[in-house]
């Protein structure tokens, strides 16, 4: 599912930044250039966001 239509980012395309070390909006702006344009998807971004390092954080308590 695209999440930036701006910047034709995807979900995926979060969760792999986030997989790279990306933990914070500023990150993905850095990386993907999420909601360095109109903005529109920055809440939805976040979301993903969090989503996918909650994924990692019980990936790595598994882990453990
Ligand atoms: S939809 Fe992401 S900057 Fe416009």
């Amino acid at each position: 599912m695209y999440i930036c239509l701006c910047h034709a980012v995807t979900e995926s395309d979060i969760h792999h930044a986030v997989a790279q070390g990306a933990c914070t909006l500023r990150d993905l702006r850095s990386d993907l250039k999420v909601a360095t344009q109109c903005g529109r998807c920055a809440t939805c971004a976040r979301t993903c966001l969090n989503q996918a390092l909650a994924e990692i954080a019980g990936d790595q308590e598994i882990a453990a």
